[in-house]
C-alpha cells in the first residue's frame, strides 16, 4: 500500500510489469479519509486499508483456516468451471480485481491450453503491492503466460486505469463485492459496467445466506488469526497517518447483524484513551466499550446476485452454486 511513490518496474528477462497508481490518489486523501471515519459518530476505519503486507499475508492464513469456508467453497466451483460455462480462453485478457494470492486463478489457469496461456495477459489489481509481486511471481513459475501487468490501484475509484486492448475476462472473487455497502456497491458495478466493452465478461463471487452458527463461526476462528487480522488495521492507519493506536488496547469482535444481512467486524476499545496522531490534529478520545467498525461481509441472496448485472448493464449468463448453495459465482456478459 504506496501512496508516495509512483513505482513502475518491468523485469527484463520475464514478462512481467508492475505499475502503482495509489500515488495518483495521493496520501493526504487517504489520511483525510481515515480521520473523517475516526472522527465519525459510529468510528470507522474503511477495510482496504486492512491490506498491507502484513494484512495481505493474514488473510492468506484466514483462507485456510478450517472454520472459514468461503474460500474452499469457491475454489471447487472455479475447479470445474471452464466446462460448465464453455470458456474459450484464446483472444482474452484475464483482470482480477482483488487479485490477493494466486490460488484462484491458478485454478482457473489450468483450465486453460498451453497454447492459450501463451497468448494471454493477466492483470491483477489490488491496493497491496506486496501481495501483486508475490503473485506474480508465483504465477510465472507455474504458467507461461505472455504477460503479467500488475495494477497496483484502488479498483473503487481507479478502474479506467485497467488497459482495454483486447476481450477481457474480469474475476471477481472472494465476495469482496460484501465489503461495500449497499451505495457502494452498486455504484461500483454501475461504473464496472462504464468500464466493461462488448465482448467482455465477468465472474462474480458472492457468499451467500446461510446458517448463522456457521457464519459467525467463520469470522471468529479459535486461532485467533481473524483477531490479529482486524487489530493489523490498526498498525496500517498508524504508518499511514502517524495516529498512535495500541492494538492491545482493543478486542476483536464479530457478528452477524441479521437485519442488515452482513457479518459485522469492529475493534472494540477495552478502556478510555486519547490517541495522538499529527502535532497540528486534534487527538481521538475512545470511549470503553466503543467500537470502531472495520467491515462489513454482506450475505447475499440470488436476487442480489441479478440485481449486481442490473447495475452494471450486464447479462447474467449463469449462476454456478455449490452443493449446499453457500457460495456463488456468477458468469455475466457485456452485450
Ligand atoms: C477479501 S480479499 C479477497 C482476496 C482474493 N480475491 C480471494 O478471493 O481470496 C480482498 C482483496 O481485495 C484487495 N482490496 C481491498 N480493497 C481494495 C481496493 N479498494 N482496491 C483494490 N484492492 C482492494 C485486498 O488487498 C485483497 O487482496
Amino acid at each position: 500500500m504506496n501512496y508516495l511513490q509512483n513505482i513502475v518496474r518491468s523485469e527484463p528477462n520475464v514478462n512481467v510489469k508492475l505499475l502503482n497508481y495509489l500515488p495518483k490518489i495521493g496520501i493526504g486523501s487517504a489520511r483525510e479519509e481515515i480521520f473523517t471515519g475516526l472522527r465519525a459518530k459510529q468510528k470507522y476505519i474503511y477495510p482496504k486499508y486492512f491490506y498491507d503486507g502484513r494484512g495481505s499475508e493474514l488473510f492468506e492464513e484466514i483462507t485456510q483456516l478450517e472454520e472459514y469456508y468461503p474460500t474452499r467453497t469457491e475454489k471447487k466451483i472455479i475447479a470445474g468451471l471452464t466446462k460448465k460455462l464453455y470458456l474459450d480462453f484464446s483472444g482474452l485478457n484475464i483482470v482480477e480485481l482483488g487479485s490477493g494470492d494466486c490460488s484462484k486463478i491458478s485454478l482457473l489457469l489450468e483450465q486453460a491450453s498451453r497454447e492459450e496461456l501463451k497468448e494471454l495477459t493477466y492483470v491483477p489489481v489490488d491496493i497491496s503491492e506486496s501481495a501483486i509481486e508475490k503473485s506474480s511471481v508465483e504465477l510465472l513459475k507455474r504458467f507461461t503466460l505472455k504477460n503479467v501487468t500488475g495494477i497496483v490501484a484502488d479498483f473503487y475509484c481507479q478502474l479506467n486505469l485497467i488497459p482495454k486492448n483486447r476481450n477481457r475476462l474480469f474475476c471477481f472473487f472472494g465476495s469482496t463485492i460484501g465489503n461495500f455497502n449497499a451505495g457502494e456497491a452498486k455504484a461500483f458495478m454501475t461504473s464496472l459496467g462504464k468500464t466493461m466493452q462488448p465482448g467482455d465478461s465477468l465472474l462474480l463471487g458472492a457468499d451467500m445466506l446461510k446458517d448463522i452458527n456457521v457464519l459467525e463461526r467463520a469470522y471468529n476462528d479459535k486461532k485467533g488469526v481473524t483477531a490479529q487480522f482486524n487489530k493489523n488495521i490498526l498498525n496500517v492507519v498508524n504508518n499511514l497517518t502517524g495516529t498512535e493506536f495500541d492494538t492491545s488496547d482493543f478486542e476483536h469482535y464479530a457478528f452477524f447483524n441479521e437485519k442488515k444481512s452482513r457479518i459485522e467486524m469492529h475493534l472494540r476499545a477495552m478502556k478510555d484513551m486519547v490517541v495522538n496522531s499529527e502535532p497540528d490534529r486534534e487527538a481521538i478520545t475512545v470511549r470503553r466499550g466503543e467500537t470502531i467498525h472495520t467491515e462489513n461481509s454482506n450475505k447475499f441472496s440470488a436476487d442480489d446476485v441479478e440485481r449486481f448485472g442490473k447495475w452494471a448493464g450486464l447479462e447474467l449468463q449463469k449462476i454456478l452454486t455449490d452443493k449446499n448453495d453457500w457460495f456463488s459465482l456468477s458468469y455475466y456478459r457485456k452485450i
